[in-house]
Formats: C-alpha cells, structure tokens, sequence
C-alpha cells in the first residue's frame, strides 16, 4: 500500500539537483570539510535562527559533542526522558554521568516540567520517595548539571517551563531535537531551544542525509569553538596541536551536499507533513475513546516525524493493518529505565507509569510528506474498521 517513510518519492522529486551536488563534489574532491559543508552550517543557522551550527557525524554525536562542550562528566547528574531512544541516554552514560529519568506528559510524550522539579529535589535530598533514582546514589558525589529534553515525534517539549525550572538549578539545557528539528515552539525552531540543541540528519528522520549525519545548534560562542575543537580530536589552532580530547565527529561533505536541496524544499515539505497530519486526525477524530490522537498544545508546531497516538487495542490494531499491508510501527516498545542495558539503575516496573503505559499503548502510522489523500483515506478506513 505505503512505505512507512518515502526516499524514493523524494528523491525521485529533488534528482536533479542532488545530482548535481554529487557530482560538484566528486570533480572537487574535497570528501572532509568541503566547501558544501560551511555553505550547509550557514544555511542552517538561517534556517533555525540559531548564531553557530556546527554539523557532525550523527544526531548521538551530537548529543555526546555538546554534553563534552558543557564540561559534562564522572558523577554528574543529566535529567531525560525514559522514553526516547536509546541515544539520549546513552551518551550521558558514555561520559560516566548518571542519567536520571524523569516521566513524561501523557498528551505530548515529552518531559513534565513539574515532574523534572521534583526529580531534581529528590537527587538533591537523596530521596527516591520524591522521584525515583539510580540504585546505590550518593547525593554526595554527584550534582546536577543538565537536562536533555527530547522533541518527540517531532513536537518540542516545554521550553519555558524546563528553562525556569533549570535557571533555578543552574542546569545546561541540552535539547534533543533529532526528531524534532522543522517544528516550532512560540515562533522559535527546534534545535534552538535549549543552551545547545542536537539534530540527526538520519534518512528517515523529517531532514535526512543519505547516511549518518547530524548537527549541533548554539547561540554561544565559546561552546561553538569547544565544539568544532572536539569534532577534529580536540584539535587548537592547528591540526596537530590537541588541546583537549574529542573524537572524529565530521559530516561527511557527501552528505552536505546531499543535505543543501534537501533543506531548500524543507519547507513545502513540512506544509505537506502538516497536512498529512491533519488528514489523519480529521478522519480518526470519529474513533472516539478508542484511539487517543496526537496532541499540540497551542503556540507550538510538530515536524511529524511520526504521527504517533494511543490506542488501548493496539495488537488487534497492527494486526488488521498488516493484513492490509498497512506498515505500522512502535516507538517505543520498552522504556530506557527498563532496557537491559540500564539494569546496573535498578529500576522497576511502575517507576515511571506514564512512559510504562505510553510504551504498551503508542503505534505509529506511515507519515511522510508525499502522502496521498486517498492513501490517508484507505489507512484511516481501515482503522475505522478495526477499533
Ligand atoms: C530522539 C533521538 N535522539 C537521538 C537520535 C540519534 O540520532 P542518530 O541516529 O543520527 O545518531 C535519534 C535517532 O534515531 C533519536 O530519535
């Protein structure tokens, strides 16, 4: 019927001028910080409003680059989200910094504000009474010191409120905008929303490369410059001065110029995301309690990278639409305080009910901006059908 996410159609749409770019490069033979790649940061910034882009080797790398950037290290406290995935988490362990989870909005999937104040009271008290923590902390040995808000499904998280909460604690607000990067909140794009903000240019994400890729957005200079030291290993004024350690974190200049047309029709395309998802939840509103649609509060906007809702029969729901041939999928099946690899976190069941029962109730249904009405209509009828 309809792939889960459209490279062909688009492709097919933007030939030509990747083509050309491709091409550009290959007579240039400029493969690492080609010209294409300082032309993509500046169009970036523009398009983001954000001062620095500094683009690299994956949406994790970009995580990890700009929690290195802050100074984020051994015992250092970074509050996430349990549901996202597992990259989030990931790269504050990597640095020895404890991730402590904190649960999310049931009508947006993102971070509660509320519940964020109250996770940092309890690391701060060493009370798990309050909010639930890591086995064995000591709040001691560690302090708090950023918090990776994650636009899920491409819709910002609540920026004001994490700011406010954040000032009060003096917290470096990392934004995990890979999915989220071409939505809005009040008027400011995804990717500037926090002190730092990390995008994937993964292809199936909203603005996707052919390959790995990601991009690091700031308004403040001296990040940029850490940033663009630990993209090269850390590397001072010249090549082989390293004043700190990094890691080989480059977008490859392939992928900048694979990226450019693609960013110049971004827009139309997320009009066209929009719309898609508004032919959904037109034609779904009649599922009543049945389904719960997406959620978006006023004032913000979602890029959709997935059209994502809840739905308390879900396995009869995925069954009906594959018979179908209707592709559907589920992030997440498992929240990261449960996944085996944070099993050393000691945390259990119920901890964090809201990304607990988000986990057994989302599923996700094809969402690309090259969806057809009458595709839409076949889907949505036989969702109808089904519930
Ligand atoms: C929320 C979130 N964070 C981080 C990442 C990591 O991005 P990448 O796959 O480009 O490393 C992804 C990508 O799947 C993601 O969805």
């Amino acid at each position: 019927m309809t792939p889960f996410v459209v490279l062909k159609a688009q492709f097919a749409h933007l030939e030509k001028e990747i083509r050309v770019g491709i091409d550009t490069v290959l007579e240039h033979g400029r493969y690492i910080m080609g010209p294409e790649v300082a032309e993509l940061e500046e169009q970036l910034a523009d398009f983001s409003g954000s001062k620095h882009v500094v683009t690299c080797s994956s949406g994790t790398d970009a995580l990890l680059m700009a929690l290195m950037a802050a100074g984020i290290g051994e015992g250092d406290v970074v509050f996430t989200t349990p549901f996202t995935f597992i990259a989030t988490a990931e790269v504050i362990s990597l640095l020895g910094a404890i991730p402590v989870f904190v649960d999310i909005d049931p009508r947006t999937f993102n971070i509660d504000p509320a519940k964020l104040a109250s996770a940092i009271q309890a690391v701060q008290q060493n009370d798990p009474s309050l909010s639930p923590l890591p086995k064995g902390f000591s709040a001691k040995k560690s302090i708090p010191k950023a918090v990776i808000p994650v636009d899920l499904f491409g819709l910002p998280a609540e920026y004001d409120a994490i700011h406010t909460v954040a000032a009060e604690n003096n917290l470096f607000v990392l934004e995990d905008a890979a999915q989220g990067f071409g939505g809005t909140y009040k008027g400011k794009q995804a990717g500037s929303l926090g002190h730092a903000g990390a995008v994937s240019f993964f292809p199936a994400k909203p603005l996707g490369c052919y390959g790995d890729g990601g991009a690091i957005f700031t308004d403040d200079e001296q990040l940029a410059e850490r940033l663009v030291s630990i993209r090269v290993h850390g590397k001072g004024t010249e090549k082989y001065d390293n004043v700190r350690i990094g890691l080989n974190g480059r977008l490859d200049t392939l992928q900048a110029a694979i990226l450019l047309p693609k960013l110049r029709a971004f827009p139309e395309e997320i009009t066209n995301r929009q719309r898609a998802a508004d032919m959904y939840t037109e034609r779904l509103a009649s599922a009543g309690d049945s389904l719960i649609l997406p959620f978006v509060p006023e004032c913000l906007t979602s890029v959709w990278a997935q059209y994502s809702m809840l739905c308390e029969n879900r396995d009869e729901l995925q069954k009906g639409l594959k018979d179908a041939g209707v592709p559907s999928m589920i992030y997440y099946p498992k929240p990261l305080h449960l996944q085996s690899a944070y099993e050393q976190l000691g945390h259990r069941d119920g901890d964090f009910p809201v990304a607990e029962m988000c986990s057994r109730k989302i599923v996700s249904l094809p969402m690309h901006p090259y969806l057809e009405e009458s595709v839409v209509e076949d889907i949505t009828g036989k969702i109808l059908e089904i519930v």
